[in-house]
């Protein structure tokens, strides 16, 4: 007799992706420079920790709103009491407008077409129980962020099919292979509900081009039944040009015709404050969508995970400060900017190159020189030694579902510059050190571990401390 239903063991979740095990390892093992300097340093994880001073300046000055207080009285009993699924009027009028704030106010959002969430997880969850049945598609382009396999496929049974994009246009949706994607969902018999893409993306940090979102468009509304769900959670990080231009903006310069199946009612915007305000702690996230059925069904589900009373009180005063939010958008950027510049020279330095980026709070780093031969398992090993012997948590490609080996998700806006120093220097150790290996057992200088020819000879890695994940295992088996 089993104990639990099958939801709760099936590993759909993906829990067991080496995403997911590079966290459990970083905790095993933190970084601290007093503390644990030898520790491993979490670069796995995209927090935005570089802008906290300023929302605690702010806090600082408005003390009454964090102590519950409204005109000098406590509203602790009405915030206590406060259940309602639609959320504070005042939360998602201010919501709404950082929103356009963020967007150069070329787009304005309708705070009665907006549904609040618990994060961006939970609103991109909910969209598929709205969206789709069990055993239906979306298509997503590759690499895309881990959590998506368990956010949109765990607990909906939603299947996602990869639109498989690659390095040799730096990683652009093209329509060939947006259309090839459907045929290999036609192919596994699974019906295409939408596309949900990331813009800017994670895990590659750039921002989708006019024509490639008008390419979506177009494709969607070609298919009648099918929906576009934008995840903007990066909206607030564009740090250099091209500037952000939102599905919404698309739609709008478009001038489609707005009917009851017409585009306007088929595409979604995901949203939340995990990345732009760095706070994932408070769990605010955000639907929107100009189909009121979507709104109403959205609404209803968000009874099972709204955002508490007390952080939309406090968050509708600190949104709704325009000039703490214009000041705090340009500040961050300010910030992000000169860290992953830092990041990036650091990389050169080493003679490793990344994604050409202009947004996030990561890099995508090209390693395909470091790996031992062009395969998923050199990548594990790679990233394995990274991990135990560099002390750096990264998340290899694989795990973004990559269809090249050897690239990398590298996160740089969780620390300090001195720690993100300190990265650098361990990897430049490390690189020349198994460079210098390489050419005393006879390797090419051109390649630092990578010997084209095939002569190198692997050298057994003693430190593999867990096993390859389930997925990692399936595609070593493909590769074979
Ligand atoms: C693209 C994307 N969507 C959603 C999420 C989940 O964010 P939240 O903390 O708001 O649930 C993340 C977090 O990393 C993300 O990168």
């Amino acid at each position: 007799m089993r104990l639990l239903s099958t939801k709760a063991t099936c590993n759909s979740h993906g829990q067991d992706s080496s995403y997911f095990l590079g966290w459990q390892e970083y905790e095993k093992n933190p970084y601290d420079k007093v503390h644990n300097p030898k520790g491993i340093i979490q670069m796995g994880l995209a927090e935005n920790q570089l802008s906290f001073d300023l929302l605690e300046s702010w806090l600082a000055k408005n003390l009454d709103v964090a102590g519950f207080k409204r005109d000098g009285k406590t509203i602790f009993r009405e915030l206590a009491l406060f259940q309602d699924y639609h959320g504070l009027p005042s939360f998602k009028k201010a919501l709404v407008d950082f929103m356009a704030e963020i967007r150069g106010n070329k787009v304005t959002f309708d705070p009665n077409h907006i549904v609040l969430t618990a994060g961006a997880t939970s609103a991109n969850e909910t969209l598929m129980f709205c969206l789709a049945e069990q055993g239906e598609a979306f298509l997503l382009p590759t690499p895309y962020y881990p959590g998506f396999d368990r956010d949109l496929k765990w607990r909906t049974g939603v299947e996602i099919v990869p639109i498989q994009c690659n390095s040799s246009n730096s990683f652009q949706i093209t329509e060939a292979a947006l259309r090839q994607a459907y045929e290999d969902a036609k192919k596994r018999n699974l019906r295409v509900k939408g596309v949900l893409v990331t813009n800017p993306s994670n895990p590659l940090g750039t921002t989708m081009s006019r024509s490639e979102l008008n390419l979506l468009v177009d494709f969607i509304k070609e298919k009648n039944d099918m929906h576009l769900i934008s995840d903007e959670i990066y909206s607030g990080t564009v740090f250099s040009s091209p500037g952000f231009v939102s599905v919404m903006e698309v739609l709008k310069e478009r001038n489609d015709v707005v009917t009851d199946n017409g585009v306007w009612n088929r595409v979604h915007v995901v949203y939340s404050l995990s990345k732009d305000l760095g706070l994932p702690g408070f769990r605010v996230g955000a639907i929107y969508s100009e189909n009121d059925t979507v709104v109403a069904a959205a609404t209803k589900m968000s009874s099972f995970g709204l955002v508490s009373s007390q952080t939309q009180y406090l968050l509708s005063a600190m949104l709704g400060d325009k000039k703490f939010t214009r000041n705090y958008i340009a500040e961050n950027k300010k910030r992000l900017k000169r860290q992953q510049r830092m990041l990036v020279s650091g990389l050169l330095k080493t003679g490793i190159s990344c994604l050409d980026s202009n947004a996030g709070l990561f890099c995508w780093v090209d390693m395909r020189q470091l790996l031992h031969s062009n395969t998923f398992k050199a990548e594990m090993e790679l990233w394995k030694k990274i991990v135990y012997q560099v002390g750096l948590n990264i998340s290899p490609g694989s795990s973004c579902h990559c269809t090249e080996p050897g690239w990398f998700r590298v996160c740089f806006a969780n620390m300090s510059e001195e720690t993100l120093a300190l990265a650098m220097k361990r990897l430049k150790n490390f690189v020349a050190a198994e460079s210098q290996r390489n050419s005393s057992s006879g390797c090419s200088a051109g390649a630092l571990l990578n010997n084209n020819n095939g002569s190198f000879k692997r050298k057994s890695l003693t430190k593999w401390v867990f096993r390859l994940s389930s997925r990692d295992h399936h595609r070593e088996q493909e590769e074979r």
